[in-house]
């Protein structure tokens, strides 16, 4: 059986559109939809999951009410009633950086994303939390996905599949470092991975289509997680992030004015966006982006934004003028770290004893200083950056790291 969805190209539309609640499970019955199962290009593919989150959102609708803990109360039953595989520790920890407050003239915090307590952690954590639900709830014996091969979201899926009794294959662009860190994490966790020398994300997903089919052919059950895990099913566990930070932030008594966060494929900015909106939480979210244009990136992030919210019955909408994106510091391109980069990873080091990486949080905190620096965010700002994680992958770059630490 697979289960696809994701708004990468065009064929994984085509999956998409088979997935979606509004397409299918409101002008079908649910007992119908449910058992339903289809021929695509020869796969067979199960519909129940839109069945069943159709379920959900027909008895769990957030009233427009405009009192932050109603709305929380309210959006965080809508997000606790999805199919969640508990893998990570929550809430992570909020805290100050006290030494890079006083290096950046601002009331910096951060949230630890990176300590999610599993598998060296990070973002991905939460995605697989929803996905993996539903892998199981489907009967998948077999996750598929891909990346680079420094991908931590191919890292914690083949550590998540092994933890819940599934396999993994992962499809991974060999790229420029395909040695330790996260690419020995796969290994250790025992995933098959295959590595291929092209970094067109179509060829990674037609070569996933292919083993998806070989292996179903054999008799397995493969659930086919799309790259970075920014789906809709996925990107709902940063909306929940939301309304964990919510309450953490009410505990501490601090109102941020900003939150950073790198955004690549974008379920984890997207999410939050979806939680933001959510919440109504008055705070200004700035994706630093490590790959893509600024123009591109928020169109992404808007559209899988208000994917997020349809799918949930939620009317609040995220235009893409909310959305903001800093696409000065990619640099070379994805996984090219820059001078930026690598003076973020050592001031970060030095001054509060927390590891950064080279290709995503590097760059969200070259962002979030070249802006101190250049007075876009005022004295006293008050800011939170979201470590997402991705420490393994400074070890796949052991030799630039040694030169530039
Ligand atoms: C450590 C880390 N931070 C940030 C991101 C960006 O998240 P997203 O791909 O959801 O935009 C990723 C994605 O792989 C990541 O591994």
């Amino acid at each position: 059986m697979q289960l696809r969805g994701t708004d990468h190209g065009s064929q994984s539309n085509k999956f998409q559109k088979h997935q979606d609640p509004d397409a299918h499970a409101d002008s079908l019955s649910l007992a119908l939809c449910s058992i339903l199962s289809v021929t695509l290009k020869g796969l067979r593919v199960k519909m129940v999951s839109a069945a069943h989150y159709d379920v959900m959102r027909l008895r769990l609708r957030i009233p427009a009410t405009s009192d932050p803990l109603v709305r929380r109360a309210d959006a965080g039953r809508v997000l606790t009633a999805l199919p969640r595989q508990k893998l990570g520790f929550w809430p992570t920890r909020l805290h100050r950086l006290d030494r890079l407050s006083e290096e950046l003239s601002l009331d910096l915090w951060i949230k630890r994303d990176d300590e999610s307590g599993f598998a060296l952690g990070g973002n991905k954590v939460r995605k697989l939390e929803f996905l993996l639900a539903e892998a199981l709830r489907v009967g998948s014996d077999l996750v598929i996905t891909t990346g680079g091969s420094q991908s931590n979201h191919a890292r914690l899926t083949a550590a998540a599949a092994r933890k819940l009794g599934l396999d993994c294959h992962l499809v991974l662009d060999r790229g420029r470092h395909p040695h330790s860190g996260n690419l020995l994490l796969d290994r250790l966790f025992g995933a098959v991975v295959e590595l291929i020398d092209d970094p067109d994300p179509e060829v990674a997903a037609a070569r996933m289509e292919e083993v998806a089919a070989c292996r179903e052919a054999e008799g397995h059950r493969p659930f086919v997680i799309p790259r970075g895990g920014s789906i809709r099913e996925g990107a709902v566990g940063y909306a929940s992030m939301i309304v964990e930070l919510a309450a953490q932030l009410d505990e501490v008594d601090f109102s941020p004015e900003f939150l950073y966060v790198a955004t690549g494929s974008a379920g984890t900015h997207s999410g939050i966006m979806a939680g933001r909106a959510m919440l109504k939480l008055p705070v200004t979210v700035q994706g630093v982006s490590v790959s893509r244009p600024r123009e591109l990136q928020e169109v992404k992030v808007s559209q899988l934004s208000n994917h997020i919210l349809d799918w949930l019955d939620i009317e609040s909408r995220v235009a893409t003028d909310d959305v903001l994106v800093d696409d000065r510091f990619v640099g070379g391109g994805y996984g090219v770290p820059t001078e930026e980069v690598w003076e973020a990873i050592r001031l970060v080091a030095r001054l509060e004893g927390i590891v950064l990486d080279p290709v995503y949080t590097g760059k969200a905190m070259a962002g979030l200083i070249g802006h101190a620096r250049e007075r876009r965010l005022e004295c006293g700002a008050s800011v939170i950056f979201l470590h997402t994680g991705g420490s393994p992958a400074l070890f796949g770059y052991a030799l630039e790291a040694e030169a530039n630490v």
